[in-house]
């Protein structure tokens, strides 16, 4: 509904429900600070996973990242949100590839060292290049994800991009790195009683 259709109507933008609304009130602006936010979403487990993608000049960049999320099924797509600036999103976009690695409980230093400001990242971490995006795939995580971007949008200081599946596989045998209140840890499985 537009403005004008509104005030025909004799209504306000507060008379409709939250969701119709066409502005959002400033009073529910601005009341989340970054420690309530960082706290909220941090109390939500999450998986780690270490996005790469390759430069122009087929040099290895990557991130560690929990922001990934399984989108659609047919067509296979996921996404991953990358904070604006990053040389990892900058090869993505270059390349319109990235692959996803999920790492396994034996990895956290590996997140550790792609969330640093390390130049080499790669340095000492075991990787081929994917069979078809050639995007790094870290040794020993519990599965990988090659995708093809399809998009990419801009939310707030961050890129939300869609990747489709091209290539995926799982180990059998390793099990998942976890990351929960600032905290890495394992994942073990409590069969429902
Ligand atoms: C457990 C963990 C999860 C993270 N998740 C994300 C994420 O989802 N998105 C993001 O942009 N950065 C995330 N980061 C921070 C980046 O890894 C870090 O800022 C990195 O240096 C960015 O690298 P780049 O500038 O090379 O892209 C995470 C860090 C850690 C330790």
């Amino acid at each position: 509904m537009t403005s004008a259709a509104l005030i025909r109507l004799g209504l306000r933008d507060e008379d409709l429900p939250m969701s119709e609304r066409l502005s959002t009130p400033d009073t529910l602006l601005d009341q989340v600070d970054l420690h309530t936010f960082r706290s909220v979403m941090g109390s939500l487990p999450t998986g780690v996973s270490v996005v790469t993608s390759l430069t122009a000049d087929g040099e290895p960049r990557g991130l560690t990242c929990s922001a990934v999320c399984s989108v659609s099924a047919s067509p296979p797509l996921l996404l991953v949100c990358v904070k604006q600036p990053s040389a990892t999103l900058e090869a993505i976009h270059q390349s319109s590839v990235f692959a996803v690695n999920f790492l396994s409980a034996g990895m956290a230093e590996t997140a550790r060292t792609f969330a640093s400001p390390v130049p080499e990242r790669f340095e000492g971490v075991p990787w081929s290049a994917g069979k078809r995006t050639s995007a790094p795939l870290l040794d020993n995580t519990v599965a990988f994800a090659e995708c093809i971007l399809t998009s990419s949008h801009l939310a707030g200081d961050h890129q939300v991009l869609i990747g489709r599946l091209v290539h995926g596989d799982v180990s059998t045998t390793n099990t998942p790195l976890a990351y929960w209140r600032a905290q890495f840890s394992e994942v073990h499985a409590h069969p429902a009683a």
